[in-house]
């Protein structure tokens, strides 16, 4: 049976996120998986202290932290959810703080990809106009550990709870469910991109360039604007969607052609990087 993972990622217990990923972790039961939840706030995960021992030596040098065992959670989940709050336009920090150790992950990529691992996310906010990076952000934590985006939800309420008092919620978390249930089932159910979306993560931020070409904020999928009568439209290519950052070409591209040549790069300049930083080793502060 597939399994399909719950990670919430707000501190509040029986808030907006948690009952909203609740819902969709039921509907994914009452789909046919396996199910486990976790609330990120019940375990111990340390900031990224960017050696790239995981890169070189296939570990971490954090041994007193939980993402070994959150890492195994994902690593052998078919599914994810992923819900979290808005604070300051952004999903909560803890997010950012997982994003940043999926360098873990380089030691599995050839079976994380080799597999159908699908994800949705749960976006949470008090008002929607003060949401503009909540999906955006969000969707990079199932991206980096190696999910193809499925569906998502954005869900608007400020008190813990007060989601549920709009059916259209619960319906939304009831959907990401019953999508992700059914696309590792082998049915075609992801939710279509509106225009304008980008169409690997449903993005609605890009970075425009003067000739109409954009680039997408989350996962660096590159395509064209044009506009006609009015009316903006995106247009991409099969290999543009196919070349995102977060695809399995482009991850093992990363670290073969980049990361792992950075070493020896550094170690040649090694001597001549020592000699300009004698200045700062000198200050006291
Ligand atoms: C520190 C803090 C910052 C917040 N920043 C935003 C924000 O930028 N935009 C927004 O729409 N809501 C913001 N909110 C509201 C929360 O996103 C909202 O209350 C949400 O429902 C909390 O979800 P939870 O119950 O799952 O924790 C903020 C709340 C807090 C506590």
């Amino acid at each position: 049976m597939h399994k399909v993972l719950g990670i919430n990622c707000s501190c509040r217990r029986y808030g907006n996120s948690d009952v909203l990923l609740q819902e969709a972790l039921l509907s994914a039961r009452e789909s046919g998986t396996e199910v486990e939840y976790l609330r990120l706030s019940d375990y111990n995960i340390k900031q990224c202290r960017g050696c790239l021992s995981c890169v070189f030596t296939g570990r971490c040098v954090i041994k007193d932290d939980d993402m070994p065992f959150l890492w195994d959670k994902m690593k052998t989940s078919d599914g994810l959810l992923v819900s979290a709050p808005t604070y300051v336009f952004s999903p909560a920090g803890i997010v950012k703080m997982v994003i940043d150790r999926a360098f873990i992950c380089a030691k599995d990529l050839d079976d994380v990809f080799g597999r159908n691992r699908v994800a949705a996310i749960i976006s949470v906010a008090g008002n929607s106009e003060w949401n503009p990076l909540g999906v955006e952000n969000l969707n990079v934590l199932p991206l980096a550990y190696g999910y193809r985006i499925v569906d998502y939800l954005e869900a608007y309420a400020t008190g813990p709870g007060e989601v549920l008092l709009d059916e259209k919620n619960i319906n939304g978390a009831k959907r990401l469910g019953v999508t992700v249930a059914a696309e590792l089932q082998g049915k075609s159910n992801r939710k279509n991109p509106e225009p304008g979306q980008c169409p690997v993560c449903y993005s609605k931020s890009f970075h425009f360039s003067g000739s109409g070409e954009v680039m997408c904020c989350t996962c660096g999928i590159n395509g064209r604007v044009s506009l006609s009568e009015g009316k903006w439209t995106l247009t991409t290519t099969p290999d543009d969607i196919q070349n995102h950052f977060f695809s399995y070409k482009h991850r093992r591209e990363h670290l073969d052609n980049w990361i792992i040549p950075s070493k020896d790069k550094f170690l040649a300049n090694r001597e001549a990087i020592k000699e300009r930083l004698r200045k700062y080793k000198e200050v006291v502060w």
